[in-house]
């Protein structure tokens, strides 16, 4: 069982993804397990202070050092007697590095996270000793970490053996083989006018298999060109999406 511990000031937030769809069911399973720490509770005064104003002057308030990093040494070991090796803590920040796909991937087959979420303008630097690994998910600033953490969290799981139901949904997202998905269609066959590929109506498997390619490859093509970039295409995809090119200029 995957071993999350969050250290936040709103740990009633997270109730929101415990609760929703298929990351709900799976800690229902108990595939994961989502742990919140109150920063509050280890504060050092009777107001329960987190928060102070920032050395040198400026705006807003910083989170304080010691009321973090002890809700942080809880969190591991609770994760220890859970029995978790080595628990990874990973602040989420927006200097942190960027959540992608293969970030996802090398987070999921680890045993205990501990995901930090940052309020005010930013926590004490001398936090760090405590932080493995900074992750940001995208570059824009959130009032603080949590829905990152959250965004973490649903990512993660739904990567976990046994959370979605066909076996092979996650296998065959976006990003997961270097493209964006294909085009999806269910009943009816017409809609509003517009009718379903025929070729889903085939039943030929070997060609819904290859126009399905054909689109992923051209969709990434015209949307996230900077994706086929970095990814070597076989002979048979350049020949799928010369293929996908020729018919969008009506060849
Ligand atoms: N906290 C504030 N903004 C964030 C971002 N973009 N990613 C992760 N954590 C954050």
């Amino acid at each position: 069982m995957l071993q999350f511990d969050v250290v936040t000031i709103f740990p009633a937030m997270f109730d929101a993804v415990a609760e929703a769809g298929v990351i709900g069911r799976a800690r229902d399973k108990g595939i994961y397990q989502l742990i919140a720490w109150n920063p509050r509770d280890f504060a050092q005064n009777a107001y329960r202070t987190v928060d102070d104003r920032p050395y040198g002057g400026g705006p807003g308030m910083v989170m304080m050092a010691e009321p973090l990093s002890r809700a942080v040494v809880a969190a591991k070991q609770r994760q220890q007697s859970a029995g978790v090796r080595k628990s990874r803590v990973i602040h989420l920040t927006p200097q942190g590095r960027l959540l992608n796909h293969q970030v996802v991937m090398e987070l999921a087959v680890q045993q205990g996270l501990v995901l930090v979420a940052g309020r005010y303008e930013g926590v004490d630097e001398r936090v760090t000793r405590e932080i493995d690994d900074e992750i940001s998910i995208g570059d824009y600033v959130l009032s603080g970490g949590e829905l990152a953490a959250m965004v973490l969290i649903d990512c993660i799981v739904r990567q976990l053996p046994g959370v979605l139901g066909d076996a092979d949904s996650a296998v065959q997202d976006s990003f997961v083989n270097g493209l964006l998905d294909c085009p999806h269609y269910t009943r009816p066959e017409t809609y509003d006018g517009q009718k379903v590929p025929q070729v889903l109506l085939s039943g030929n498997h070997a060609d819904i298999g290859r126009w399905r390619l054909k689109q992923a490859l051209g969709r990434t093509w015209q949307r996230r060109p900077d994706l086929l970039e970095k990814r070597v295409l076989s002979a048979d995809e350049r020949k799928l999406l010369e293929e996908f090119k020729q018919e969008l200029s009506g060849v």
